[in-house]
């Protein structure tokens, strides 16, 4: 068993959530209204908050020339970076899908640039959260800013 949790109960967790999370859910879900997706028609939203508690959103962004496709949470941490922030503490994806949307191999190692193992990412729906779980489950053993240190 993972330590990823589904999130059960009334609402699917989002309603009685602190209200963080609940903005963070409508930056995701109105980030995602603007979602460039013309060739998949998968429309994702993130939303990233800061130690600072600043909140940033992103949507995902596809190119005619597939591979330069530019996911949600790309998106969203670029807004971060650009602003000043370096620390996440909390992420919010949101799809339409019927599946929570797990963040791809390549965000995985994004986020963990600048989130430690234990940064909680929500797995969302238009409804609310479905699924949560830490950076750490999602990557173990992850190559990060810390493995690049050399004896001095
Ligand atoms: N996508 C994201 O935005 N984030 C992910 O973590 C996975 C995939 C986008 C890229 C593409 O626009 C669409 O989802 C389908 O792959």
């Amino acid at each position: 068993m993972s330590g990823v949790e589904p999130v059960g109960g009334s609402g699917g967790g989002a309603s009685g959530a602190p209200s963080q999370l609940q903005e963070m859910l409508e930056r995701a879900r109105g980030a995602l209204a603007n979602a460039h997706a013309p060739y998949s028609r998968f429309r994702i939203g993130a939303c990233v908050r800061a130690a600072s508690g600043r909140l940033y959103a992103g949507c995902n962004v596809e190119n005619a020339s597939f591979p330069v496709t530019q996911c949600a949470e790309n998106t969203a941490i670029g807004a971060m970076v650009a602003a000043g922030d370096r620390q996440i503490v909390e992420v919010v994806i949101v799809t339409e899908g019927v599946e929570p949307c797990p963040p791809c191999g390549r965000c995985r190692q994004q986020l963990t640039e600048f989130a430690g193992p234990d940064m909680r990412i929500y797995l969302c729906g238009p409804e609310g959260v479905r699924v949560t779980a830490t950076l750490g489950e999602l990557l173990p053993m992850a190559f990060g800013p810390r493995t690049l240190t050399r004896p001095t």
